[in-house]
């Protein structure tokens, strides 16, 4: 089916048409696509796959805003199709140039539309140019909005939200903000709103994106907030996920506290063990935690992902990382996840290492310093056992713990 609104106004798409189509707004569409089954996104799991947003604004002008990964180019297109011939987009929007949201741009472009007009920042030119090779593109330095007749779609922006291309494009007469990757969350579903889906899963999924995609941009992603303080926004439709068109106040009031960096009473452990010796210190201190009545999830670092680890460190007042000693070394999967928290960074926490070790040790003091580079406050603590904990020793970890959540509570 192939429909022109220049020809066929709003007001007179049939039933059938609205029912297929995913309509955000009159004449703004969601055109991406649904990625059941990636369970990896660049180092990140993502337990519940994704989807990849892309959105037609259709007015007297047709403007595309942003494609979706290149192996689903297919689906994004027959979804365009339904709605306009590509031939008649007068514009392509480029919010993010990573190829989540570009990988099918230059390919659109060059055989469905190429007259149409590419925009992107100055950075997002670049970027593009650089995976795609030369393709004309106007920058946001040229052109700052843009009229479609009875829409504008006005770019915003907002440098390291995810990358130093990045721009969200705002559409004041719908009140509706195209957000690119903030408030982004992974999840594929058949519903495309935020009422549509389980309510946990969903507040769980958008804040362990922030915190595995976000987390270390904390401060851009601020800055972004500051400038659409004041802008009358009554939908936000990021490229990833549900768009949030209920309750649109809780998801803003969740940002402006996560890059706040504010914590709740709880801790975080997270440990790899050889011969359950850090094992049974964890559970120990863990013990020791709860005796407090303070809140502590453990983490067994080769049983659960290290995004999932991030997602329950976002919010934790403290984090505690155990790891045996391995050839006078952090033991491998403890060092991994140690690498991935050193990158994002988490804010307002304290913590320490613990472990064991045979002869030699070490893994313990290496820990810390991997800690401490990830911006973690290092508390004393000298929970580190030589081959299988004593009575004693397990003793000391269960007491460390009740210092741990006391100190919490101070
Ligand atoms: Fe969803 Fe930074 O790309």
């Amino acid at each position: 089916m192939n429909l022109d609104n220049r020809e066929l106004p709003f007001y007179r798409v049939d039933r059938w048409i609205e029912h297929i189509m995913i309509q955000l707004k009159e004449g703004v569409y969601w055109v991406g696509a649904v990625d059941w089954d990636i369970r990896n996104f660049h180092g990140y799991i993502t337990h519940r796959g994704t989807t990849y947003n892309s959105y037609l604004l259709v007015s007297d002008k047709i403007a595309l805003v942003d494609t979706v990964k290149a192996p689903f180019y297919d689906t994004m297109l027959r979804h365009i199709k339904e709605i306009v011939d590509p031939a008649k987009i007068d514009y392509i929007i480029s919010n993010h140039a990573e190829p989540d949201h570009s990988g099918s741009l230059a390919r659109f472009h060059k055989e469905e539309a190429p007259q149409a007009e590419i925009i992107a920042t100055a950075h997002g030119e670049k970027i593009i140019k650089k995976y795609y090779g030369e393709i004309p593109i106007t920058t946001t330095r040229e052109m700052s909005d843009v009229k479609l007749g009875g829409k504008t779609l006005k770019f915003v922006p907002v440098p390291m939200a995810h990358w130093p291309d990045s721009m969200v494009s705002y559409i004041p007469e719908d009140k509706l903000l195209l957000s690119n990757d903030a408030f982004g969350q992974h999840i594929a579903s058949a519903g495309r709103f935020n009422d549509q889906v389980d309510q946990d899963e969903l507040g769980q999924e958008a804040l362990t994106y922030y915190a595995n995609i976000l987390m270390p941009l904390g401060r851009s992603v601020g800055r972004a907030l500051k400038a659409l303080e004041g802008v009358d926004i009554d939908m936000i439709a990021p490229s990833h996920g549900v768009i949030w068109r209920k309750d649109i106040g809780d998801i803003m009031a969740k940002y402006v506290s996560w890059v706040a960096g504010e914590t709740k009473e709880k801790v975080v452990i997270a440990y790899d063990s050889m011969w359950q010796s850090t094992q049974n210190m964890a559970y120990a201190i863990a013990e020791g935690i709860g005796s407090e009545g303070v809140d502590c999830k453990v983490f067994n670092l080769t049983a659960r992902h290290r995004s999932d680890v991030m997602a329950a460190i976002q919010e934790a007042n403290a984090v505690l990382v155990g790891s045996p000693t391995l050839n006078n070394n952090i033991f491998p999967p403890v060092a991994s996840f140690l690498a991935y928290m050193r990158g994002l960074k988490p804010m307002n926490k304290f913590g320490a290492g613990f472990g064991s070790y045979g002869w030699a040790g070490g893994a313990k003091k290496l820990v810390e310093e991997q800690m401490h580079l990830a911006g973690i406050e290092i508390m004393e603590c000298d929970i580190d056992t030589a081959f299988k904990p004593t009575d004693d020793e397990w003793q000391a970890a269960y007491d460390f713990g009740v210092k741990v959540a006391k100190k919490i509570k101070e």
